[in-house]
């Protein structure tokens, strides 16, 4: 099959010439889209800007560590192992037309998998196939990026955009945010094959807090770098952590006509947060794997979405697990601001 065999050569890249690397990577479908926060703006309804969120159907404004398990409170996840009620979410894409009306940009699937919308996450275990990681802990979260950023002059290599300018998927490979195929910032011209966000998290914990006021400082990124997870941890995170890492594949192909875009050519997509520049993106996580299951599964060097240590439920299944937004609103229409009355900032 075409999609696992690239695949396979994408994980070989990943890995920079060793052995092919063992990894989950599997959907967890859209169980929801809307302004809610849980990390950022707990208890808050509605917060800022909207979110496109997958995992369990606990998700809602209040989650406070200690007080509140997604495992106990969640009935479905729409990740496709059955055992993780994790949350994980993302900004969402608008593309503004010439007339200065929004639209939300739809996703499409990511290579091998099935999905409606969501995010297709990963957790990469060390590449030498045998130095342990610790799993998260009950209660753990963490956010990278910012979404107040608007100029790149700390370069993210954490969080970065690849154009496909031929098809969904091309170019394919080499390890993200680390070469010139991709840019911190939003590709500036049209991707005829859409636009994939890649945010990796940091691997290295201070072994004693899951979260910190700013929801980053009880993690690090490794001395040498995010995706050299053989590399060491500074002696304040010496933990280190599987490398968790979100793709979000945005299908901007039907935007895609010189007549609709800006009439100077300027790239027309915006975040949720009003950010045009791309820098703003982030990821959010929330962990919530059942008993010591993501332990094993990073134990056993388990790949892609089927993994012998752990309960798995069918594509269709997880994608009937969804959660009705708190306070409707409107995501598919077009409309005259961005949800929570943004203005846009462009390059
Ligand atoms: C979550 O589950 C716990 C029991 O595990 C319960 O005490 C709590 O009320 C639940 N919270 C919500 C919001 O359902
Ligand atoms: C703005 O342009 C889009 C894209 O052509 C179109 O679908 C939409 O109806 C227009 N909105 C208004 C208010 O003219
Ligand atoms: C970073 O890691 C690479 C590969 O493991 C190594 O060659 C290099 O010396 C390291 N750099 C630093 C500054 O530790």
């Amino acid at each position: 099959m075409h999609g696992l065999k690239s695949f396979a050569a994408f994980a070989a890249l990943l890995a920079d010439g060793a052995t092919a690397q063992q990894m989950l990577r599997f959907s967890c479908s859209r169980l929801t889209i809307e302004r809610l926060d849980p990390l950022v703006s707990p208890g808050e309804i509605q917060s800022p800007h909207t979110h496109q969120v997958g995992g369990g159907n606990s998700f809602q404004a209040s989650m406070a560590p200690g007080a509140f398990d997604p495992v106990d409170n969640s009935t479905c996840t729409s990740c496709t192992f059955s055992e993780d009620f994790s949350n994980y979410w993302t900004a969402n894409l608008y593309f503004r037309a010439r007339n200065g009306t929004l639209k939300r940009v739809p996703q499409m699937v990511n290579m091998g998998l099935k999905a409606d919308g969501g995010i297709t996450v990963y957790y990469i275990p060390p590449y030498d196939g045998k130095s342990k990681v610790t799993a998260f802990k009950p209660g753990f979260r963490m956010l990278v990026g910012d979404p107040t950023l608007r100029s790149g002059e700390t370069q993210q290599r954490q969080l970065c955009h690849r154009c496909f300018t031929t098809v969904n998927q091309v170019p394919f490979g080499g390890a993200p945010c680390a070469g010139p195929m991709d840019t911190a910032d939003l590709p500036p011209d049209f991707c005829q094959g859409g636009i994939r966000t890649t945010i990796t998290f940091p691997t290295c914990w201070d072994g004693v807090n899951v979260d910190s006021p700013d929801h980053r400082s009880h993690v690090a990124y490794p001395t040498n770098g995010t995706f050299e997870s053989l590399a060491s941890c500074p002696a304040s995170h010496p933990i280190r952590l599987p490398q968790l890492m979100y793709e979000v594949m945005w299908d901007t192909r039907p935007f895609n006509d010189p007549d609709i875009w800006p009439e100077d050519g300027s790239q027309p997509f915006v975040y949720s947060m009003g950010d045009g520049t791309g820098y703003g993106q982030h990821g959010d996580y929330l962990f919530g794997w059942q008993g010591d299951s993501l332990q094993r599964a990073l134990d056993a060097r388990c790949s892609n979405d089927r993994c012998s240590e752990l309960k798995s439920q069918t594509s269709d299944a997880a994608m009937k697990c969804t959660l009705k937004q708190t306070v409707p609103e409107d995501i598919d229409g077009w409309m005259t601001k961005l949800p929570g009355d943004w203005d846009i900032t462009y390059n």
